[in-house]
């Protein structure tokens, strides 16, 4: 891609990379995503905030080819898919700063190959002049390491905000105009990283609201020219409570653990509460995750093997632990052949969750009508949670 205009003396640059399929070697990329950096070149000084993934350096730096002089890069978050073409970009800028918080002084240095005198930190609040332009540093932690933070440029009342309000899509479109589409996506990347740490992010949100705020510019996907879309829709992930919805992730061997997911997935249905459910052979986890956004009861359906859960159930367990959704009850069902630890293992697993554990239904061999009963009460139990609550 070429540089796109945003605003006079301010454009986009960076990489759309429609190819790539996994983040972290762990997150599913459906559509791809985009590394936005943006240059904007002040009456005094020129500015670059934040640059690309290593491997797509090779295009920041030919769209960077006409431009002759850089005062600073602002790097608003060290991980290396913003960070990454830093010591390029400084090696055809050697004279540049690299702004940071404090904090990622030091990561930035241990991460990559930045000299330690070529980076300068900024305090929370801090403006640096451009000349006719000013750009506000606002401490943004935990959006999501922590030493995050967001730009605001004051003249123009863009705020680039990097991972903050980013959503992975590979696209030709500079703006969110679908929104349904950049919803879903932003979303998903909500749900994988943010999720974690909805209350601090919560703090970051209360702390750009005076901000009048006419674009978001984030590092990954297209620009807000309508910024309450997103910023309202953070807020509801964060503040709603749960809804009337149970995620049911399971994995099944020989059908046993399928049955009983199967009629307590009807009995649940019956009871008019929703389900969304994951068979974890096939399961994408971001899809998974974004269900754990709004779920108010998280149910695992596992056989038992090797005396403990199965893998894919572990792994559910795992990553439904790390995110911390906000639900509020778990249980687990599934069938053994002669014994194990099946829930206290994964009962053990889940310590961050603050919820409640209805009783689980575990069932020798294959599910029998004394095991539908047992699957209709605990639907019966869930819907009459969910009702006490005021789910909906
Ligand atoms: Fe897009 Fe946390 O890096």
């Amino acid at each position: 891609m070429r540089p796109r205009k945003i605003k006079e003396k301010i454009y986009w640059m960076g990489s759309v990379h429609w190819e790539r399929r996994l983040f972290d070697s762990l997150i599913p990329l459906p559509d791809g995503t985009s590394y936005n950096a943006y240059l904007i070149e002040g009456s005094d000084k020129t500015v670059l905030i934040d640059t690309v993934d290593p491997s797509q350096t090779h295009e920041l730096m030919e769209q960077l080819s006409g431009v002759s002089k850089l005062d600073y890069i602002v790097s608003l978050h060290s991980e290396q898919d913003h960070s990454g073409g830093i010591p390029h970009v400084l090696s055809k800028y050697p004279q540049a700063k690299v702004i940071c918080t404090p904090k990622a002084k030091g990561m930035l240095t241990d991460l990559l190959p930045i000299p330690e005198d070529s980076v300068i930190t900024v305090k929370d609040g801090e403006s640096v002049s451009l000349g006719d332009k000013t750009l506000k540093f606002i401490h943004t932690p935990w959006v999501h390491w922590p030493e995050t933070m967001t730009a605001y440029l004051e003249e123009e009342k863009i705020l680039f905000s990097c991972d903050f309000f980013g959503s992975h899509i590979a696209t030709t479109e500079l703006y969110a105009h679908h929104e349904g589409r950049v919803y879903e996506a932003a979303k998903r990347y909500y749900a994988e990283i943010m999720m974690p740490f909805r209350n601090v992010i919560k703090k970051n949100l209360e702390k750009l609201a005076p901000y009048d705020i006419a674009i978001i510019a984030p590092s990954h996907g297209p620009l807000y020219p309508h910024p309450p879309f997103i910023m309202d829709a953070y807020g509801k992930w964060i503040e709603d409570p749960p809804k009337n919805l149970v995620v049911l992730p399971y994995v099944s061997m020989h059908n046993s653990t399928k049955l009983m997911v199967d009629h307590l997935v009807l009995a649940l249905v019956d009871r008019g509460v929703r389900v969304e459910l994951f068979d974890l052979t096939v399961t994408d986890i971001g899809k998974l995750a974004m269900a754990l956004v709004d779920a108010a009861t998280i149910v695992i359906g596992t056989p038992t093997v090797l005396a403990g859960p199965h893998p894919k159930a572990l792994y559910a367990a795992f990553l439904a632990n790390a995110l911390r959704p906000k639900a509020r009850f778990l249980s687990i069902i599934g069938s053994y052949g002669w014994g194990g630890r099946t829930v206290e293992i994964l009962a053990g697993m889940v310590p961050n969750l603050k919820v409640e554990v209805i009783e689980p239904i575990l069932v020798k061999g294959a599910p029998r009508q004394a095991t539908f009963e047992a699957l209709e009460d605990l639907a019966e139990t869930i819907a009459a949670k969910h009702k006490e609550e005021g789910l909906q």
